[in-house]
C-alpha cells in the first residue's frame, strides 16, 4: 500500500513526466504491439471519451499508445461525429471510424460506439428545418449547438434510425466493439404543434374519454374544463398538476421510445454481448428513469462534481440511484479529470481524489469509470474542460493520477468480477413525487435531494451500504425500507408497501408522504392515505416553517426546520417517539414522530425535517429495530467502507466478498478491521491499516 501511496505523494515535475514518456517509448510502447483483438472486456474498465475525427490520423497512434500507458482500456468514441459519418444525405463515411475501431484493439483498447444524433449535422437542419425543436417561448433551434432536434420529430428519427443502422451493421460483430451508447445525455424537449399532438393523442390513449381526463385532473377548477382533445396545451410554467405531470409522463416515454428507434436497430444487426446504455445525469429529473432504463442493458451516468471537491455522500448516493435504476451494476461513462468548464468556479480536484473518486465508483457498483476527455478540441465550446493531455499532445498531472488508478483496476480486476454491492436496506425515490413536491414546494427551502440526503448520510454512516429504488421494485429482501418524499402514493402502491410491513419489514415514512394519487390529484383521505389505518395515525396538519421548532422524545432533543406535521395517534398501540416543544400554537406537545408494529412488521412516520443529530438517533434507532450491522465495522469518521460479493449457493453467505475502504479526508487515518485481511493493491495480510490521505484499500478474506 505504502509504495502505491507514496506514488501521488510526491510532486511530480514536467521534466519527469517527459522522462516518464521516453521510458514508456524505451518500453516499446511507441508502436502498437501485434495484438490479437481484445477476447472479452476487462472487470474494471478504466475509460476515456475519445475523438479522432478532430485530429489527423498520424496522430492516433501517439494518443493510443499514450492511453494504454496509462492502462486505459476503453475508448467511447464517435458520439458527437455524425458529420463526419454521414457527410451528406444518406452517403455513410465509416472507413475512418473503422480505422479508429481496429487502431485501438491494435493497443488493446475496446470501444463503445455511440451514436451522434445529439448533434446532427448543418445539412440536415438547413434541409428539413421542421426537425429543429422550439423552445417554451416558441423561438426554434438553430446549429451551432447540440441537443438542437425535436425528440417526436417522426422525420428526425428516421435519420437517426438509419446512422444507428448503418453503424450497427459495420460494427455489430466487430470484436472490438464492447457496446453502445445511445445519443448523449437526453434533456431538451420540444414545444412545437407536432409534439403538442402528439401529445393529446398520448393522453386520449391513455385517458380514453376527456370526461375522465377532467375528472382526474379536477378541470371544473378555473374552467379548465376540455372539450376536445385538441384544446389541451402542453403545460408552460405551473400549471394544473395533473397535466404537468402527465407532460412528464409523455417526455419519458418519448424519450423510451426516441431511443428504442435506435435500440432496435442496433439490437437487430449487432451480437448480444455488445451491451446498449446511453449516459444519465444522476439527479436530472427531466424525465423518468426507471422507464427510460427499462429497454437498455446497463445504466450508465456522467460524474461531474462541477465547482468545489468531492462530497463523498452526495456523490455515493448519486452512484446507488443509478445502480438502482436497472438494480444491477453500471458504469461511470463520463467523469472530470480534474476539473469541468461549465461551473460558476471551475475548481481543481485535489490531488488524490480523482483516484479515491474512482475507487468511490467501484464501491458502489461501477464496473467501468471513464474520463471525459482524453484531449480538448482546438477549437469548439469545451477549450477550458479537464483533459488527460494538453492542447500540445503530452500527458498534463492528472494523467499520472489516471494511470495509477489504471495499475490498480488490473490488479483487482480479478477479486472484483462477478460482485456488487448489496444492502439490506431502501430509500425509495421516485419521479412522480419528487416532481409533485418541487411544483408545489411550499416552502422554498424544501429541497428534496437534501431531504434525501439527510437519511442516506445518517443510515449509510451505520450499514456501510445503501440501496436506492423506485417504490415498485420488489421489497421482500429489505429489511428496512425508507421513503423520504413519497407524496404520490396511489392504492396500489399502498397496498404493496402494506404486504411488505406485514410480512416483517420496517417501512418509515418521511413528511409530505402519501397526498397524493397518480393523478397527483389529493386522495381524499388524510396523510397518510391507505396507510394510515396500519400506521394507525396521520396527519392532522402541515406547516412550513421560517423558524425552527423544537423536538424532544425517545431519539434525544433538538429542532425541526423547513416542514412540521402535526401527528395524531389514532390507535392505542402507537409509540410516540418525538413531539414538538412550544412553537406556533397548532404544533405544541404534538406528535411529530409516530410508530406502529403492523403484521410481522412496523410502520413509522416521521413528521419533520429533522436536525443532523436527531437523525442520527433517527438511524440508529431505525438499524437497531431492524436489527442491521455495519458491512465491515466501525471506521474513523471521513473513511468509507464499500462491500462488494458474488452471490453464493446461500442467501447471506456470499461465494466471495471485497471491502473497498476510502479514506476522503486529507490526513492519515488508523483503520482497524475485524480480522486480518489481504489487501488485493500490495498483496499484504494486515488487521489493521495506516491509511494516507486519500488512501484507498481494496480487501479481501
Ligand atoms: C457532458 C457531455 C459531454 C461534455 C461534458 C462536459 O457530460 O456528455 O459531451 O460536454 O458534459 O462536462
Amino acid at each position: 500500500m505504502r509504495g502505491l501511496e507514496c506514488r501521488i505523494g510526491r510532486p511530480v515535475s514536467v521534466k519527469r513526466w517527459t522522462l516518464l514518456g521516453l521510458v514508456l517509448t524505451s518500453l516499446g510502447l511507441a508502436r502498437p504491439t501485434a495484438a490479437p483483438a481484445p477476447s472479452g472486456p476487462p472487470h474494471l474498465i478504466l475509460g476515456t471519451a475519445w475523438y479522432p475525427e478532430q485530429w489527423p490520423e498520424e496522430r492516433w497512434d501517439e494518443d493510443l499508445r499514450l492511453m494504454q500507458a496509462a492502462g486505459i482500456n476503453v475508448v467511447r468514441i464517435g458520439e458527437f461525429a455524425w458529420s463526419r459519418l454521414e457527410p451528406e444525405e444518406g452517403r455513410y463515411d465509416l472507413d475512418w471510424l473503422a480505422r479508429a475501431v481496429d487502431k485501438a484493439a491494435q493497443y488493446h483498447i475496446a470501444v463503445v460506439l455511440g451514436t451522434p444524433t445529439a448533434a446532427p449535422p448543418a445539412w440536415l437542419t438547413q434541409k428539413y428545418p421542421d426537425t429543429l425543436r422550439i423552445d417554451e417561448h416558441g423561438r426554434r433551434a438553430g446549429h451551432g449547438g447540440r441537443q438542437h432536434f425535436s425528440f417526436t420529430s417522426s422525420r428526425y428519427r428516421d435519420f437517426c434510425r438509419g446512422i444507428a443502422e448503418a453503424m450497427a451493421r459495420r460494427f455489430g460483430h466487430h470484436p472490438n466493439v464492447l457496446g453502445w451508447q445511445i445519443d448523449n445525455e437526453y434533456a431538451e424537449v420540444s414545444y412545437d404543434e407536432d409534439t403538442r399532438q402528439k401529445f393529446q393523442q398520448w393522453l386520449q390513449a391513455r385517458y380514453r374519454t376527456l370526461g375522465n381526463l377532467n375528472q382526474h385532473w379536477t378541470t371544473a377548477y378555473w374552467s379548465q374544463t376540455y372539450f376536445d382533445w385538441s384544446q389541451i396545451p402542453i403545460p408552460v410554467g405551473y400549471q394544473n398538476p395533473g397535466l404537468m405531470l402527465e407532460w412528464k409522463h409523455f417526455i419519458s416515454d418519448t424519450w423510451r421510445d426516441y431511443q428504442r428507434n435506435q435500440l432496435e436497430v442496433i439490437r437487430a444487426h449487432a451480437d448480444p454481448r455488445q451491451f446498449i446504455t446511453t449516459n444519465m445525469m444522476g439527479w436530472f429529473d427531466g424525465y423518468d428513469h426507471y422507464v427510460v432504463s427499462a429497454d437498455l442493458t446497463l445504466a450508465s451516468w456522467d460524474d461531474y462534481v462541477g465547482q468545489g471537491q468531492l462530497d463523498p455522500d452526495r456523490n455515493g448516493m448519486t452512484h446507488d440511484l443509478t445502480r438502482g435504476f436497472k438494480r444491477q451494476n453500471f458504469w461511470v461513462m463520463e467523469t472530470q479529470p480534474g476539473n469541468v468548464n461549465w461551473a460558476a468556479v471551475n475548481t481543481f480536484l485535489n490531488r488524490g481524489t480523482i483516484r479515491t473518486m474512482a475507487w468511490q465508483a467501484v464501491g458502489h457498483g461501477a464496473d467501468a469509470v471513464s474520463y471525459w476527455q482524453w484531449r480538448s478540441a482546438l477549437n469548439g465550446q469545451e477549450q477550458y474542460h479537464g483533459t488527460l493531455l494538453g492542447a500540445d499532445g503530452t500527458p498534463v498531472p492528472v494523467y499520472f493520477e489516471v494511470q495509477q488508478i489504471g495499475r490498480e483496476f488490473a490488479q483487482a480486476s480479478e477479486a472484483l468480477a462477478g460482485t456488487s454491492p448489496e444492502s439490506p436496506v431502501a430509500l425509495l425515490h421516485d419521479y412522480d413525487s419528487r416532481w409533485a413536491i418541487d411544483w408545489q414546494r411550499h416552502n422554498a427551502r424544501y429541497d428534496q435531494i437534501q431531504v434525501f440526503e439527510s437519511y442516506y448520510r445518517a443510515l449509510r454512516a451505520l450499514t456501510q451500504a445503501m440501496d436506492v429504488v423506485n417504490p415498485y421494485a420488489p421489497l421482500e429482501r429489505y429489511k428496512l425500507v425508507v421513503a423520504p418524499d413519497l407524496n404520490l402514493i396511489p392504492d396500489d402502491l399502498a397496498r404493496n408497501l402494506t404486504a411488505y410491513v406485514r410480512a416483517g419489514g420496517h417501512l418509515v415514512l418521511g413528511p409530505r408522504s402519501g397526498m397524493k394519487d397518480q393523478y397527483n390529484a389529493l386522495l381524499p383521505q388524510r396523510q397518510p392515505g391507505l396507510l394510515a389505518d396500519p400506521l394507525g395515525g396521520r396527519v392532522e396538519q402541515y406547516y412550513a416553517l421560517d423558524q425552527d421548532v423544537p423536538v424532544s422524545g425517545n431519539w434525544g432533543s433538538g429542532h425541526a426546520s423547513i416542514w412540521a406535521e402535526q401527528l395524531a395517534a389514532r390507535s392505542p398501540d402507537v409509540q410516540v417517539l418525538l413531539r414538538y416543544g412550544a412553537s406556533n400554537g397548532w404544533l405544541d406537545y404534538q406528535p411529530a414522530v409516530i410508530s406502529r408494529a403492523y403484521g410481522k412488521g412496523r410502520i413509522t412516520y416521521v413528521g419533520a425535517l429533522l436536525d443532523d443529530a436527531l437523525m442520527q438517533a433517527a438511524a440508529r434507532w431505525m438499524v437497531a429495530q431492524a436489527g442491521l450491522s455495519p458491512a465491515l465495522g466501525p471506521v474513523p469518521p471521513g473513511v468509507e467502507v464499500c462491500r462488494r460479493v458474488a452471490p453464493g449457493a446461500s442467501p447471506g453467505k456470499p461465494a466471495k466478498q471485497v471491502f473497498i475502504l476510502i479514506n476522503h479526508t486529507a490526513q492519515p487515518q488508523h483503520v482497524s478491521l475485524p480480522r486480518a485481511m489481504r489487501s488485493v493493491l500490495t498483496g499484504h495480510q494486515a488487521q489493521s491499516l495506516d491509511m494516507p490521505a486519500y488512501g484507498v484499500e481494496v480487501l479481501v478474506d
